[in-house]
């Protein structure tokens, strides 16, 4: 009797396929992007002349950070009206004939929703501590208890989450900046202003969202004090709180299951399991970004203090969230936006390893399972700024932190806190795009509203344009073959050498019509030259994409260069 062997099933099926889950993305950060109007800002003219170099990378869609009306404590992130452009973007019509730009050269944009809180300066919040009936529900107030804050949740930005209002003679809690008044999700006036917000932002045809700290929604009732010992003190009772997957499942229903649109949703202290409530392939979001690779190289918990960072440890990580999504449920892949530091200073080598590193930290990222998003920069491999004084920081966050930093401990000033300052701080990844080797990097002509990076000189497009080995070109040879190769997309994750700590090796694997393909990945994150066996099988080994020079095409025992990545096909 023959043997009856069965076909492979398909690693996807067709209704598992989606565009988003194919796109690469950018994100843009439109405040240090390119100043076409000379007032050292960023701009959406600016943006508009820039979109053949983005068109240039391969990617299909734009995350446009917030460009709404806002008093720009945090830099857009506290909107006072989200249905119009900050003046020094721009106007509608800008923005408008962005869209149509975009749309033109067959990319598509996603926009910021930014609803955990508004500005103080939002109307609503304006009529609401005037006690105004009609919104005094619309935020989150409270008596003090006796001289103290209602409770003792904490800011994520540092001190007490709730200030004192004098007008309303009670408090409001702010998770955020004392200027970032959250929304009260439980009026149900609140969820559907901002359901008609989406909806008229969807109208204008967007094709997607980026949500902003979007399980921090919904508050446990009656607001308990929370662990004093937590990383973020009161998070146990506004991270994923009680309502929050019915919020996102009417915002769903409502409004978003009507367009072909993409959502990500940020969702601090992430773990995998709560994120498959969000996106699995019936949750209310598509994907969501988590933080917990973002912190290997915290000391302990404490952010505001730099600890050595583990191998094993981001491949228990990336195992946990490649393979433990249930219900098809899809990654978003990123090393960089607008709140990291840059990559390379924190997992590359900056100052030895710079171009090697950047490609290696690339490599890792585009070939993965999820949707990635390159931020802008990072493409040249941009790097973390030197934060010589006080005065040189924007960021409220990074201010904050090492204001406090230098009232609770026995610091002088700031050089004694700037070490970890002007590693952490946000403004790391908001010096202006480098362009060019000119005095302010082809970003403006006036003073940049922050400094540009001393190293623009060396690291700018201009010249990786002209470098056929630049970062640059290689991450468009790593969108072209992500883009060429669905194995790259879709294909399953198994991590070979889960116990190395220097090199990570890892194959993806597809099955379509009968037919398997696999990929093998192999890196080398560190700055030595290792050895190692991989127990793969194959008959011709191809290699698709090295940062170093090589033809070697025998991957069962490779000896890496520092910061060498390779990819090969498997046949
Ligand atoms: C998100 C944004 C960040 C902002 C914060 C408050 O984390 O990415 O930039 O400061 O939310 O809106």
């Amino acid at each position: 009797m023959p043997i009856q062997r069965t076909k492979p099933e398909d690693t996807v099926s067709d209704d598992e396929r989606a565009w988003w889950k194919e796109s690469v993305v950018y994100q843009v950060y439109p405040r240090s992007f390119n100043d076409s109007d000379g007032d050292g800002v960023g701009d959406l003219r600016g943006l508009a002349d820039r979109l053949d170099y983005i068109a240039s990378l391969g990617v299909d869609v734009i995350w446009l950070n917030p460009v709404y009306d806002s008093p720009q404590e945090d830099n857009g992130y506290d909107i006072s009206d989200y249905r119009a452009i900050y003046e020094e973007f721009g106007t509608m019509a800008d923005w408008e004939r962005l869209l149509e730009e975009v749309h033109d050269r067959d990319m598509r944009l996603i926009m910021d929703l930014v609803v955990n809180h508004t500005s103080r300066d939002h109307e609503w919040f304006v009529e609401s501590r005037q006690g105004n009936p009609e919104y005094e529900d619309y935020y989150i107030w409270r008596e003090g208890d006796g001289e103290d804050p209602p409770n003792n949740w904490e800011s994520f930005f540092g001190g007490s989450a709730w200030e004192y209002d004098e007008e309303r003679e009670a408090y409001y809690l702010h998770l955020y900046d004392t200027s970032q008044p959250d929304l009260d999700w439980a009026n149900e006036d609140v969820r559907q202003d901002v359901f008609d917000t989406i909806e008229w932002w969807l109208e204008k045809g967007i094709d997607g969202f980026r949500m902003d700290v979007i399980n921090l929604l919904s508050k446990a009732d009656g607001l308990p004090d929370g662990d004093p010992d937590s990383e973020w003190v009161g998070s146990e009772h506004f991270i994923d709180g009680p309502e929050m997957t019915a919020y996102l499942e009417a915002m769903d229903e409502q409004v978003l299951s009507n367009y072909d649109i993409m959502t990500v949703g940020e969702m601090p202290q992430l773990t995998v399991d709560e994120a498959s409530t969000y996106v699995s392939a019936d949750g209310p979001l598509d994907m969501a970004f988590h933080f917990q690779h973002t912190k290997l190289d915290y000391d302990g918990d404490e952010r505001w203090a730099v600890g050595d960072w583990d191998l094993t440890e981001l491949k228990e990580i990336v195992g946990r969230w490649q393979t433990g999504l249930e219900g098809e449920g899809w990654n978003a892949l990123y090393w960089e936006n607008h709140d990291q530091p840059r990559v390379v200073s924190r997992y590359g080598d900056p100052v030895n390893y710079r171009r090697e590193s950047a490609k290696l930290l690339g490599t890792f990222m585009l070939t993965l399972r999820g949707t990635p998003y390159i931020y802008q920069g990072q493409e040249l491999g941009m790097t973390n700024a030197p934060w010589e004084s006080m005065d040189d920081l924007r960021d409220v966050d990074a201010i904050n932190h090492a204001e406090e930093l230098l009232e609770s401990e026995d610091h002088e000033g700031y050089d004694d806190v700037r070490d970890v300052v002007a590693y952490r701080s946000r403004d790391n990844a908001r010096t202006p795009m480098q362009w060019d080797d000119s005095e302010h990097a082809g970003f403006t002509d006036a003073d940049p509203w922050i400094q540009v990076n001393p190293n623009h000189d060396e690291v700018n497009v201009e010249a990786a344009e002209a470098d056929e080995d630049s970062v640059l070109n290689y991450y468009r040879d790593l969108v072209d073959l992500r883009e060429r190769k669905d194995t790259l997309v879709y294909g399953e994750y198994d991590d070979l050498l889960p116990d190395h700590e220097s090199v990570y090796a890892y194959t993806r694997t597809m099955t379509e019509d009968g037919e398997t393909e696999q990929v093998l990945v192999v890196l080398n994150f560190f700055g030595d030259r290792p050895t190692v066996d991989l127990p793969v099988q194959y008959d011709e080994a191809t290699l698709l994409l090295s940062n170093y020079d090589r033809s070697d095409d025998a991957p069962e025992s490779v000896t890496l260069a520092p910061y060498e990545a390779r990819i090969y096909q498997l046949d």
